[in-house]
């Protein structure tokens, strides 16, 4: 077999991070030629490519729209389109709440709705559409006013916007991510507390601080929950997602909880993985067109 991919960026890292590094060659030895392209790059015909794979899509958020019904004019794009759809708008975390997976106890406040009873510790707000931790504040009860405005502009901007009771455990043992390729565990890595931290130079996220970790079993299990509520709720099998991320935080009581799933543009840890990831990637690939 041989064939050809497209990995997507955005324009202002035409070829993501550099996180994907081994994985073209990965690729190669498969049969595959791989080209990086920015999804707004009106001179590339998404059309032609055997598979058209979502990667540093970091600048999506501002244009949701425009970014979706691009998707949907890509034949080969995995993660889908419909896929994409729903994993950019964090309310699908309420709705794996109700299909009983434990999510971070997730409060959605639309444009026009009342102002809500502030939880009684610190707190999180963060818009519903949005990614690499931008608009996101945390709030102390005593700091109430400053929730409201952060409230108010993010209204105003349009959005909905998603309360939490704020996770400390980010802060000490950070967040868990762990990585799925056609639905099949790959590896984890662990991310430290991202609040307070600098944008990238690009602007598009902040800087992550990521170390390799082998989760707990508990950890393992919530994740594979939370991707079969998710198949389900999309009415796909979990093999037709390339990649999944799921990033859990432990809760108050130190059991996990999931913090979000990352089914479009999430930085996948090759760095953090050992060098096999890249295999298992290519071979995903090989089990999409298959
Ligand atoms: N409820 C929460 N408790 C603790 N930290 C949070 C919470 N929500 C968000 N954060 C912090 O903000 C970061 C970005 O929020 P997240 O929900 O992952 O959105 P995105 O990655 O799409 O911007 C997280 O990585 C985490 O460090
Ligand atoms: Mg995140």
């Amino acid at each position: 077999m041989s064939g050809s991919a497209i990995f997507v960026a955005c324009s202002a890292l035409p070829e993501g991070d550099g996180d994907e590094h081994a994985v073209p060659e990965a690729l190669a030895d498969l049969g595959f030629k791989t080209r990086w392209a920015a999804w707004d790059d009106t001179t590339v015909d998404f059309g032609t490519a055997d598979i058209v794979v979502l990667r540093a899509t970091w600048d999506y958020a501002e244009r949701r729209d425009e970014f979706l019904s691009w998707a949907e004019s890509v034949p080969a794009l995995s993660n889908s389109a419909e896929v994409a759809r729903w994993n950019t708008d964090k309310s699908y975390l309420a709705e794996l709440g109700d299909a009983g997976v434990a999510v971070v106890p997730t409060t959605l406040i639309a444009p026009g709705d009342e102002t809500p009873r502030w939880p009684k510790g610190e707190f999180v707000l963060k818009p519903a559409i949005g990614a690499g931790s931008r608009g996101v504040g945390k709030f102390a009860p005593a700091g109430a006013d400053y929730a409201a405005s952060h409230l108010k502009s993010l209204h105003d901007a349009g959005h909905t916007v998603v309360m939490q009771p704020y996770q400390s455990s980010v802060d000490s043992a950070g967040e868990i991510a762990l990585v799925y390729f056609g639905g099949v565990y790959s590896h984890a890595f662990s991310k430290a507390a991202m609040l307070g931290r600098e944008l990238d130079e690009s602007g598009l996220y902040v800087t992550e601080k990521l170390a390799p970790v082998q989760p707990a079993a508990g950890f393992r299990a919530l994740a594979e929950d939370a991707l079969d509520a998710t198949a389900a709720l999309l009415g796909i099998l979990r093999a037709e997602l390339l990649y999944a991320r799921v990033d859990l935080v432990a809760g108050p009581d130190g059991r996990p909880l999931l913090l979000e799933l990352e089914l479009v543009e999430p930085s996948l840890g090759f760095r953090q993985a050992d060098a096999a990831a890249a295999w298992r990637f290519a071979s995903a690939v090989r089990q999409q067109l298959a």
